[in-house]
């Protein structure tokens, strides 16, 4: 069994989002930061987030039964450090950040808020959570989602909060056709 520790070229090879994990419970309203935040299925839709065992976060999740998942938007990588870097057992993060002018929009269909700004709102039940290595992966049965198309989900990645860069143009049009040409010779 390999070890692939934060911060290490391992990890660093990933590009992933940042979740903003809402949730309440023995520890009160909570955010926390989670980059392995995915969509797992459409129909219905699901989302699985991975976290380590002994965040606040994962306990209030584990005593309610439900998460707000809002996806960070480029201009919300303070909202993120901050989520991400204190703990709720030992801060009012909810609180600090609603001083510092952020706004969350209360639950429709959970009692945990979302974040206002961020790129996707969804509203989350558990419906199953199961233990890989250091971590709980919780999933979530979207209940409502709500997205703003005038902000662009935030990349992270070394560490470190992006704008997603330039798209990579496909290979020329004569190129393309080697290479469709190529695999119509492998079909099975
Ligand atoms: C950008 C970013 C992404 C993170 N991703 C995860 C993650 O996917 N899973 C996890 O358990 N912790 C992750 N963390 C760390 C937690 O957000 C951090 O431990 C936080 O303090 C936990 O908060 P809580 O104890 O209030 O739940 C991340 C931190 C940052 C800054």
């Amino acid at each position: 069994m390999t070890a692939l520790p934060y911060g290490s070229p391992a990890h660093h090879s990933f590009i992933t989002n940042v979740g903003l994990i809402t949730s309440t419970g023995p520890h009160g309203e909570n955010v926390m930061a989670a980059e392995w935040t995915h969509h797992i299925s459409y129909e219905p839709g699901m989302i699985a987030v991975c976290l380590g065992p002994n965040k606040a976060t994962a306990e209030n999740i584990l005593a309610t039964a439900e998460f707000g998942v809002s996806i960070a938007s480029t201009d919300q990588n303070v909202i993120a450090s901050i989520a991400g870097s204190k703990h709720g057992k030992e801060y009012d993060k909810v609180a600090a950040l609603k001083e510092l002018g952020y706004q969350f929009l209360p639950g429709a269909t959970i009692k945990p808020p979302t974040v206002e700004g961020a790129r996707l709102r969804a509203e989350c039940r558990l419906i199953d959570h199961r233990t890989y290595g250091d971590h709980i992966m919780f999933v979530g049965e979207v209940q409502r989602a709500e997205t703003d198309e005038s902000k662009d989900p935030a990349a992270y990645h070394k560490g470190k909060y992006w704008h997603v860069g330039e798209n990579i143009p496909k290979p020329p049009q004569e190129e393309m056709e080697r290479i469709k040409a190529v695999v119509e010779r492998y079909r099975k």
